[in-house]
This record gives structure tokens, sequence and C-alpha cells, in this order.
């Protein structure tokens, strides 16, 4: 099995969920490339400081980035850090050679985007990624089966959604994700919204055009230090879009994205709408995979429990 040698610049949450993800690799039993995390970088020792202590083959960590990137055993690097770096990041990864596992969103505009896209086709040989999680649930993976095998007929209707209720809370204090100037102004739709593209993107439902309804419900909160910050991105939006499946026959796409969404902790869904079949998954009941059986004239809902399964 090849070992990917990697370098982690962004030491908070998600670097964190990067280490522990890579730390279960040997669960695995099919043959992948194994990621082994040889050097860290933060801006804030206190961040570096979780990974001396629970990543053994560490060997490195910086407090500037550039000193990561010119380390020449350094195969590939995962970014997370905040939106505001994005552009600057990746491009010097890039530029470095390091193979890229960035997060979302992959520049904060166009212009951005545009950025590194360039250096990309700059650097053919680095290979470059994002990715959402949600789509690796095996009731998950059971649906997008069903899209590749055409089980669904003429397509009607897709709704995908990722919505969470945490901002529910006013008094909840500010961070750079609520602000414009570090989180981007799309808001939401950057932060949230490759969980919601990611599917039926990969599965070629790319939008010919988009409506949007956007909310912005709480426009003030605390600053964590006594007083208020603006809080100045968009809380809430529906897009809705037309789009066409293999057969290039139109229908309708809704993708949500929504900080204030009662009763939803990160709550992910994906529903499709066929003249065959229908399906649908939410991560709030992760094990289920639901489907419609076609009874003549009607359509009654069947749930087949997937469960966990083991790759
Ligand atoms: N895929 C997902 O489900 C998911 C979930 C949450 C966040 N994210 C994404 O992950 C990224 C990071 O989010 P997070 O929640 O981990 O944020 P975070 O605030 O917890 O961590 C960001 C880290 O970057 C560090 N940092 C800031 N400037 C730096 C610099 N110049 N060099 C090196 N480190 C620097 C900060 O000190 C901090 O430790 C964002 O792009 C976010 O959208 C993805």
């Amino acid at each position: 099995m090849r070992t990917y040698r990697f370098g982690i610049i962004g030491c908070g949450l998600m670097g964190r969920e990067f280490a522990s993800a890579a730390a279960r690799w040997g669960h695995l039993s099919i043959d992948v490339a194994r990621p082994e995390i040889i050097a860290v970088c933060d801006v804030n020792p206190d961040n570096t400081a979780w990974f001396s202590r629970n990543v053994p083959g560490l060997r490195h960590v910086f407090s500037d980035y550039h000193d990561l990137l010119a380390l020449s055993e350094v195969d590939a690097v995962y970014i997370a850090v905040p939106h505001n770096l994005h552009e600057r990041i990746y491009v010097d990864a890039i530029n470095a050679g390091k193979h890229l596992m960035g997060e979302k969103p992959f520049g904060m505009d166009q212009e951005q985007s545009q950025a590194i896209l360039a250096a990309l086709d700059r650097n053919p040989g680095v290979f470059a990624r994002c990715s959402s999680e949600f789509p690796y649930y095996p009731a998950m993976q059971l649906l997008i089966r069903w899209i590749r095998e055409e089980r669904f007929g003429r397509i009607l209707e897709i709704k995908a959604g990722f919505c969470h209720s945490s901002d529910m809370d006013v008094n909840k204090p500010i961070n750079w994700k609520r602000k414009v100037a570090v989180n981007g102004e799309y808001g939401c739709m950057g932060d949230l919204g490759i969980h919601t593209q990611h599917v039926p993107f990969r599965m070629g439902f790319l939008p010919r055009n988009v409506y949007a309804r956007l909310d912005k419900f709480i426009t003030v909160r605390p600053d964590g230090k006594g007083g208020q910050a603006a809080c100045d991105t968009w809380d809430n939006a529906t897009l809705v879009c037309e789009t066409a499946g293999p057969d290039n026959l139109p229908f309708t796409m809704y993708l949500e994205t929504k900080r204030m969404a009662p009763g939803c902790t990160d709550n992910f869904y994906f529903e499709i709408y066929g003249l065959k079949a229908s399906a649908k998954f939410t991560s709030a009941n992760p094990g289920l995979f639901t489907y419609t059986v076609d009874w003549g004239k009607e359509q009654a809902w069947a749930g087949l429990n997937v469960g966990y399964k083991p790759m």
C-alpha cells in the first residue's frame, strides 16, 4: 500500500478531523493509499500542540506555511484555514507541486476561484480535490448507485439541503464564518453549499439557470468581548435551478443551505423524484434508504435499513 506524506495547514476543527480520520485508516480493508501526517502549521501554537500530543509520526511543526511547503518530503497538503486565505495558500501549495486536499470553498468569489483553477492548469501534475463527507454514508451510496443505474426513470425533481439550527441562538457570539471579510459575501451558500452540490454535480445535474431566495435575519451578534459586531453574511438561501439528466429533459433542482432551520442539527438530505421511482436520504436517520414501491397507480414509501458497511 502506497503512503502519501501529508502536511496540514490550519490546525483548528477540520485539521483535527483530518488527523482523526487518518488515524483510523488501518480500519479499511481495501487497498488504498495511506496518509501519513508528518508536518503541521498553524499561527496559533495552542492548536498545533494538539497534533504534537496526538499524531505519533509528526516530525515538523511550523507557524509559517511557506516553511511547510518548502519541505520536499511532503507529498500532499490538507488545508483548512479561514476562507480569505484559501486563494493565496492554495495557489502557493499548487505552485510548490503539492497535491491538494483543499477545504471548501475554492476561492471566496469567482475571481479567486479562477486564480486557483489557473494555478492547476499551470501545474497539471498536481491532483486537487475538495470533498463533502455526506455522500459516503452507505445508504446515500445506495441512492447514488440507483441514480447511476437510471432506476428513477424520467426525473421530475431533485432536492438537496444542508440545514443547521445553531444560529437560532441569537446570543451566540459571532465567529469568522459570519463575517463577509473573512467568510466571503455568499455566507451560508459558500460555506454549506458543497454539501448540497457534491452529489448532483458529480451525477452531471448542472444548473442551467438559478433563481435565489436569500435571507439575512440576524444582522448583529455579540462579539464575545462584551460588545456587538455586524453579522453581514446570508443566513439562509434557497436556490431553484433548471437542470437535466442524461435524457436532456429539463427538471427542477432545489438547493437549500440554512443556518437558521429550526430542529436541524448538521442535517444533510437528498431527495430524488422520478416517474419510475423516488428515493430519499437524510443524515437525521443515516442508516435508512427510503424509496417508493409502485402499486400500480399509487406509490408506497418503503424503508431499507442499510446500516453500517465497512469498506
Ligand atoms: N467539510 C466540512 O464539513 C467542514 C466543516 C467545517 C469547516 N470546514 C471548512 O474548513 C476550513 C476551516 O474551518 P474550521 O472550522 O476548521 O476553522 P477553525 O477556525 O476551527 O480553524 C482554522 C485554523 O486556521 C488557522 N490559521 C489561520 N490563519 C492561518 C495561517 N495564515 N496559517 C496557518 N494557519 C492559520 C487558525 O489558527 C485555526 O486554527 C474552512 O474552509 C471551512 O469552510 C469544512
